[in-house]
């Protein structure tokens, strides 16, 4: 039962039930289904809806009885009445081809409107009425750690195979976290083996109430006791339907300000005018409107007040969340049970630590990592590979690791190397060692079934060990990716681990990679299904797919829904797929390494921050991607992920000087940094480009590295408490004047001290950006601006980006070098201190060896505070149990904010060289190479 492995944390389940419990399909209302594109322009808008009117009247009107008049009567009840436009809940989610027979015959309301076709596709014509009949309350009891309920139904819903009795068990996990779920206490149902992390602390007095209707409909209420705010709330919205295939719950939101439901491409508020989201994990490119690679059913939402709380509902089913005006959020998801967690912030940071806490906290990346990386698909070969490295060496652009996408395989084939293009492979790699960089490659799912028995471990060792995914009947499913016929490893079965970390290890003894890139996850399938289609039962069609979702199906691009894996269905382990070899392939690497590294993988699930990264896949070299790679960014801190980054300059299509300059400079804050090109794109490495144009890539590169040591602490944070890397500006700046902040989505922070305000634009010296109300530096300049919270011009001038600091910053950074390694070997520690209008400032500091595992776990690791207060730095040393030969000196403390000359600067009570600048009002002070990892104090 269930996967049992090893001490190691390559668990990727825990044992559970594997009793899957599918009803009869019985549904014969299929096929009708149409997927309208989405609405993007009025111009559509019009098409759409005049032909969306013929197709309703012309062709399907054996499907109506009275046409016309069906699309121009409404529902006369009075249970119909009166409900406002913005709190109606759609009760025909499966099709926008509703008639008013139909959607009475559900019990519902119709109310269409032919006359506002933009509003086609938003508010439902087909809703639900004051009194549906749905599950009520039978029995309700206080246990220990909560209460216990069951709910029943009397009546069925129009979904095939109603559960008619549920259990409902809320349990108060701890002060910040509540946990309840509602499921069949008959049958046990799939549930999503995730490894889940236990509250920390008890419940003492927890800031939530919880409510159980005890009369009518069913409905719960968690409420902010403190500030009596409603923080889930279902009263007064959809009924609860709980069938086999379809489950759905709504809840009232706090405020529109809602944030996460993952992936897609979007602003980073959702836009609650009736946004559909579809959940289920694809290889499309990115564009908005769609599902993409990963699975994210987690929610931000700040209160009216800047308190915000945060709700994960557990569900790995193809999903479409709704979101609508009221504010209110709609799930339906097709299987699986209700599993919620409401983390109670009260700061939005406070909710991403406690969801962390529960899904597990986000990796420690290697220090080298955080460097630049270079990729593309396409050099051909390993001479070219060597050619792009040795350019970029030359031009001196900071510069850590080397990729090779699929074309250095033979043939596509995983683990292997083209010994005819890529004869040099190990030799180049070699040489990036010797130059202290780095190598990772690219590894794909699909295992080759096409090459002769014998020749070919991955996939004889596959077969022995029996780890391929089956189709229903049990045969291997085979699909179609790049190396022709393949077959997909189920990274749920008990052998994947072993068999994954064989094939690893083996590999690694030709060419000595330093960590993974994972692709084509989702699963990737070119074509649908398998290659002989799917079996077509109601894992494959099931009565509710997503309307909107990629292919209009569940079997676009991907394995048969009915596909069998070790744990279940693939119907419900799809979501987690690229999960799963994340976990394999992390844990390969430590096993192999005995080191930190690095996966990055395409398709990600909650959790998937704790085995490695994500870049957000196939982006166009265009400046709307560049736009939209800050929220991606944003979104995946909310998921957990905060190893991520966009292909900077763009994948695929020609990328231009400017905008390849415009997104370096964005890049390197990007927590992932890397640059990566299609097959046929023009090249756009660093030196590609002219002088000009490679100056302003390499005082980008330059800005990174000088941070990293800042960065690294972000990672540090993360890793331990579970901080984001990359903030919103609304995590600093919760309350603002016309809720400016919760808008800001072009802007973005990096921990609290750094502003980073982009541009996104073609000739662009100038962007309108939002400055927060405090007191802030330019970082290159040290100008000073004291804002009282106001859109403003942002000057960005073309050599570099807009980089603000917070007055009462502290952060560390370091001089750079070519590669993180020579920065590390002669490592010149600085102090970038800016004072608050009171002269004070505070900020950290974490070193480790770079790449040792378990460095902090096992107390091998720096941890150093500072503070200043009163003209006087003083730092306390937290931590020493890293000694490093090269030993951690003081190199220079910049000091912002000092409107006169000291008389003299004094650390460790011995005079100290210094420079103050009356202009930008800076002390330049020498550190005198002091060691940090005793106490310092400096004064001026
Ligand atoms: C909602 O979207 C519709 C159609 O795009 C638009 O006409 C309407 O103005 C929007 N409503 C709001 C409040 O933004
Ligand atoms: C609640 O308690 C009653 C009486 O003890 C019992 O009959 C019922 O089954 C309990 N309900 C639940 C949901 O535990
Ligand atoms: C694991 O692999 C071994 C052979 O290496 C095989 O005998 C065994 O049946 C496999 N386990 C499962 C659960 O398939
Ligand atoms: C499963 O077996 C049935 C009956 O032999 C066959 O018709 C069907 O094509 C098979 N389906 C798949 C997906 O292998
Ligand atoms: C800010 O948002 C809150 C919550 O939705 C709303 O009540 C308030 O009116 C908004 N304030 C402004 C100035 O728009
Ligand atoms: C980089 O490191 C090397 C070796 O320590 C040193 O010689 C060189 O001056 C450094 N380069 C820069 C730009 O600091």
């Amino acid at each position: 039962m269930g996967l049992k492995t090893n001490e190691e944390k390559d668990v990727l389940v825990e044992p559970e039930d594997d009793v899957f419990y599918y009803g009869k399909c019985v549904w014969s209302c299929r096929g009708q289904r149409i997927s309208l594109i989405p609405i993007l322009t009025i111009i559509a808008i019009v098409i759409l809806s005049v032909s969306f009117f013929l197709y309703t009247v012309v062709f399907l009107d054996e499907l109506l009885s009275k046409p016309f008049n069906s699309a121009c009567e409404i529902s006369t009840q009075p249970q119909c009445d009166n409900i406002p436009e913005s709190q109606r809940f759609d009760c025909f989610p499966e099709t926008y081809l509703v008639t008013k027979e139909k959607c009475e015959a559900r019990g519902c309301c119709w109310w269409p409107f032919l006359s506002r076709p933009e509003m086609l596709g938003k508010v439902p014509w087909c809703f639900y009425s004051r009194d549906y009949q749905g599950y009520i309350v039978d029995s309700l009891n206080q246990t220990a750690t909560g209460m216990t309920a069951m709910l029943s139904r009397s009546t069925k819903s129009s979904w095939p195979n109603d559960i008619m009795t549920l259990q409902l068990d809320v349990n108060f996990e701890s002060n910040e976290r509540l946990h309840f779920k509602i499921y069949d206490p008959h049958n046990s149902r799939y549930e999503v083996p995730l490894k889940l992390f236990p509250a920390s602390e008890p419940v003492g007095a927890p800031d939530y109430d919880v409510s159980i209707a005890k009369q009518g409909p069913f409905s719960i209420t968690v409420t902010r006791k403190s500030t009596g705010q409603k923080l889930f709330e279902t009263a007064g919205t959809s009924p609860l339907i709980f069938a086999d295939q379809f489950i759905q719950i709504s809840t009232v939101l706090s405020s529109p300000f809602v944030y996460g439901l993952g992936e897609h491409r979007g602003s980073f508020l959702i836009d609650t005018n009736w946004t559909k989201l579809v959940l289920w994990n694809v290889d499309h490119p990115p564009e908005r409107n769609v599902n993409l690679y990963g699975f994210h059913p987690f929610y931000l939402n700040v209160e009216g007040d800047g308190k915000a709380h945060g709700v994960f509902l557990l569900n790995s089913n193809a999903m479409a969340v709704e979101v609508q005006p009221f504010p209110a959020l709609t799930y339906r998801t097709t299987g699986g049970i209700l599993d919620f967690y409401v983390f109670m912030g009260p700061s939005s940071d406070n909710v991403i630590q406690q969801y962390t806490g529960l899904i597990g906290r986000s990796f420690m990346p290697p220090f080298w990592a955080l460097g630049f990386h270079l990729c593309r698909w396409g050099y051909q070969s390993s001479e070219r590979t060597k050619e792009i490295i040795d350019r970029n060496r030359a031009a001196n652009m900071p510069y850590d690791t080397q990729w090779n996408d699929i074309d250095y395989m033979d043939r596509h084939l995983d683990w292997t190397y083209d010994h005819d293009h890529y004869s040099s492979l190990m030799e180049v790699v070699q040489d990036l060692h010797n130059h202290g960089q780095h190598y990772v490659m690219i590894v794909d799912p699909g295992i080759s079934i096409e090459q002769t028995p014998g020749s070919y471990q991955p996939y004889d060792e596959g077969i022995r060990d029996n780890v391929f995914v089956k189709d229903y009947n049990g045969s291997l499913i085979v699909g179609v990716v790049w190396p022709g016929k393949t077959v997909f490893p189920d990274w749920t079965h008990p052998n994947v681990s072993d068999y994954w970390f064989r094939q690893a290890s083996r590999f690694r003894q030709q060419i000595p990679y330093d960590g993974l890139w994972i692709d084509m996850n989702e699963p990737s399938n070119f074509v649908d299904g398998s290659t002989i289609g799917c079996i077509g039962n109601d894992l494959d069609d099931p009565p509710f797919v997503p309307v909107g979702i990629v292919g209009g199906k569940l079997t676009a691009k991907t394995l048969c829904p009915s596909a069998k894996q070790y744990l279940s269905y693939h119907y419900n382990l799809h979501a987690m797929y690229g999960y799963g070899e994340m976990v394999a392939s992390m844990s390969a690497l430590k096993k192999i390494l005995q080191k930190r590294s690095i996966v990055i993988s395409r398709s990600t699930f909650p959790g998937s921050g704790v085995h490695g990264g994500h870049w957000t896949g196939d982006n166009k070299a265009t400046w709307d991607d560049l736009m939209y790679s800050v929220s991606g960014i944003m979104n995946f801190q909310l998921f957990g992920i905060p190893l991520v980054g966009a292909d900077i300059c763009g994948f695929s299509g020609d990328t231009t000087p400017e905008l390849c300059a415009r997104w370096m400079q964005l890049g390197a804050f990007y927590p992932f940094m890397r640059n990566h090109n299609d097959l046929t794109a023009k090249d756009q490495d660093p030196a590609a480009f002219d002088s000009k144009t490679q100056d302003i890539i390499r005082e980008a590169l330059n800005l990174r590295y000088t941070l990293l040591p800042f960065l690294y602490y972000l990672f540090f944070r993360s890793h331990v408490d579970g901080s984001p890397v990359v903030r919103p500006v609304f995590f600093q700046y919760p309350v603002s004047d016309y809720n400016a902040t919760l808008t800001v989505d072009i802007q973005f922070m990096w921990g609290s001290c750094l502003l980073i305000t982009p541009a996104i634009s073609q000739d662009e010296t100038v962007g309108l950006g939002y400055l927060p109300k405090d007191t802030w530096y330019d970082f290159f300049t040290h100008e000073q601006n004291q804002s009282s919270g106001q859109w403003i011009n942002f000057d960005t001038p073309a050599e570099r980006i807009n980089l603000k600091v917070r007055g009462g910053s502290i952060f560390p950074v370091m001089e750079p070098n070519v590669t993180t390694t020579l920065m590390r070997k002669n490592p010149l520690f600085g102090l970038f201190v800016a004072l608050a209008t009171d002269g004070t400032a505070s900020g950290e500091l974490y070193w480790d060896d770079g790449d040792q595992l378990d460095a902090y776990e096992s107390g091998m690791y720096n941890h150093v505070s500072f503070s200043v207060q009163k003209n006087t730095l003083q730092s306390i040393v937290v931590k020493s149990g890293y000694i490093s030969p090269e030993g951690m000196p003081l190199n220079r403390v910049t000091v912002l904010g000092v409107s006169s000359a000291p008389q003299s600067v004094v650390i460790n009570k011995k005079k100290a060289n210094y420079r103050y600048d009356l202009g930008s009002q800076t002390i330049y002070i020498d550190g005198g190479k002091m060691s940090l990892l005793s106490p310092i104090t400096i004064g001026w």
